[in-house]
């Protein structure tokens, strides 16, 4: 009986260990894996100025543009909400986490996609990564909208 147990606790730990380095060496794609979500739920409020349908001009909400890199890493009104290495101070994520009826939520109740929780998680372990954007600059794309 012994032996069974350690036999197994042995293939648990390599199979534990094959995860680790599995995460450790694919590190997280922002523009495969991380920019699809942010874009599908909110990228509609936080784009740069543009005009409506009905010829109104559009602000990104809080001053937050996260089409392109170097407005994503400056952050809003509040400053940067993105700290590389740290997910519990990135409000970018934070905000995701809070209850949905909470007034801080975002994406707002109701207004776009909520994110996952596999996707919330993903998000933290890029920042905790580095939050490395690697290629992605920007998307020509929404930037025009
Ligand atoms: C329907 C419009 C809308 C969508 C979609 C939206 N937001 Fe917002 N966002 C707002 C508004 C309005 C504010 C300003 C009010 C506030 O701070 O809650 C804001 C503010 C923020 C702020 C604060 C910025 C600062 O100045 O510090 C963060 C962070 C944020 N949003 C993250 C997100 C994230 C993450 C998503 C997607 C998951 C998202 N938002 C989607 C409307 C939106």
């Amino acid at each position: 009986m012994q032996k069974t147990i350690s036999l197994f606790s042995v293939v648990g730990m390599a199979l534990a260990m094959t995860a680790g380095s599995a995460v450790a060496e694919d590190k997280i794609d922002f523009e495969k894996q991380i920019w699809p979500f942010v874009k599908n739920s909110c990228v509609k409020c936080h784009k740069p100025p543009y005009t409506d349908e009905r010829g109104r001009k559009r602000k990104p909400k809080s001053g937050m543009v996260v089409t392109n890199k170097k407005d994503f890493m400056k952050g809003g009104e509040n400053g940067e909400v993105i700290i590389p290495g740290k997910p519990d101070e990135s409000e970018f994520l934070q905000r995701t986490l809070l209850p949905l009826d909470h007034d801080d939520h975002q994406p707002p109740e109701g207004k776009a996609d909520e994110w996952t929780a596999e996707q919330k998680k993903l998000f933290a372990q890029w920042i905790t990564e580095g939050a490395d954007f690697g290629a992605w600059e920007s998307d020509p794309e929404v930037d025009k909208k």
